[in-house]
């Protein structure tokens, strides 16, 4: 089968289309066709050679597909053949075929576009896991998102605007700006042009949010201790913006504030199964209803995921990039 290779750490250009062994599943997984893979800023951290697939992954790309399980391990009792679904990986989703844990999958929502849908797990995954599992973000709550038309960030607005929360949301241009505001956000923010600390805390009344998902780092991190409410709690999921920070360590005991940090590949797979299943219950009828949906940017042929990758380092896309495979 065809895969996607890094034939060396680097640019778009040592992504190689490669034959392959076919995967072959364990006793708990099923072995998915795929239809489409979403494209991810670590699958670019991935090819560049600063974020190595786990142990057991399949060494080329891709944190999730959509597509038909043509396969099943032994023990798999949910799926069956010929079931459409959508699946977080830990790798090998820029192939024809991957092998994935059945309890990292589900079902493609009626009605839902195949394509589509392989923009959905990973972010949904980890918007969900850090919103609801960890900050527990409910009706009511104030939450910034930083990043907010990134593929996580996109879907992060639309889950804070169904669970009734009222979101602010940065980017860095008018038009971003603007696709923020699309996606339910009470007040898109221009990060290059407006301080989010000043216009979260006057449009909050100078209370400041409850919850902030900051995939930037650096610097931010100060200033989202700024932009906290009491009780506040910050999503740490990236440090584009840097590793190392200076806050007011005074202000966040103040505030009775907390900083979290999560990976979601790392996670062990009971962890990563037991986010799934809370998706599937509390998420999936949220994407069913049409309330969070993917905000496509471009599709591209697998063959051309260099282009994609290319695309996603230009920083100009607006929402997730795929792979269409098949
Ligand atoms: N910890 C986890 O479990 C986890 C899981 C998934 C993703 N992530 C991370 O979440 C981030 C988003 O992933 P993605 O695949 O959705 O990537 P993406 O679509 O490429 O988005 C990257 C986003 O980062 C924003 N950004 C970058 N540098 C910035 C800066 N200095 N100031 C403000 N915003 C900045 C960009 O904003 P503009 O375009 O508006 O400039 C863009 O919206 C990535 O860093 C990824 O590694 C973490």
């Amino acid at each position: 089968m065809r895969a996607i290779t890094i034939s060396r750490p680097g640019g778009p250009e040592v992504l190689t289309v490669s034959e392959v062994d076919e995967p072959e599943p364990g006793p708990h997984d099923v072995v998915i066709d795929v239809a489409a893979a979403g494209v991810n800023r670590a699958d670019v951290a991935q090819r560049e050679g600063a974020y190595p697939p786990p142990a057991g992954a399949p060494v080329w790309p891709g944190l999730e597909v959509s597509g038909t399980i043509v396969a099943l391990g032994a023990s798999v009792t949910g799926w069956k053949v010929g079931d459409y679904v959508v699946a977080l990986l830990s790798g090998g989703g820029y192939a024809d075929r991957v092998a994935v844990d059945e309890g990292l999958v589900l079902p493609l929502p009626k009605g839902l576009d195949l394509a589509l849908a392989a923009g959905l797990p990973e972010a949904l995954a980890t918007a969900w896991s850090n919103l609801v599992l960890e900050a527990g973000l409910s009706a009511g709550d104030t939450l910034l998102v930083h990043g907010g038309t990134s593929g996580v960030g996109s879907i992060a607005i639309q889950l804070g605007v169904a669970l009734g929360a009222t979101v602010y949301a940065t980017a860095g241009t008018s038009e971003k700006v603007a696709v923020c505001a699309e996606l339910g956000a009470a007040r898109g923010i221009d990060y290059r042009s407006e301080d989010f600390v000043e216009v979260v805390r006057e449009a909050t009344d100078g209370r400041g949010v409850d919850v902030v998902l900051d995939m930037v780092g650096g610097d931010y991190l100060a200033r989202d201790v700024e932009a906290l409410a009491s009780g506040g709690r910050i999503m740490l999921i990236a440090t584009q913006q840097g590793r190392e920070a200076t806050i007011d360590a005074g202000a966040l005991m103040a505030k009775r504030a907390r900083i979290h940090g999560t990976t979601l590949r790392a996670r062990p797979l009971d962890e990563r199964r037991a986010i799934m299943t809370a998706v599937r219950e509390h998420a999936w009828p949220l994407v069913a209803r049409g309330d969070v949906r993917v905000f496509l940017d471009s599709a591209y042929p697998l063959d051309f995921a260099a282009t994609a990758h290319r695309r996603m380092e230009s920083g100009e896309h607006i929402g997730k990039i795929v792979l269409a495979v098949r």
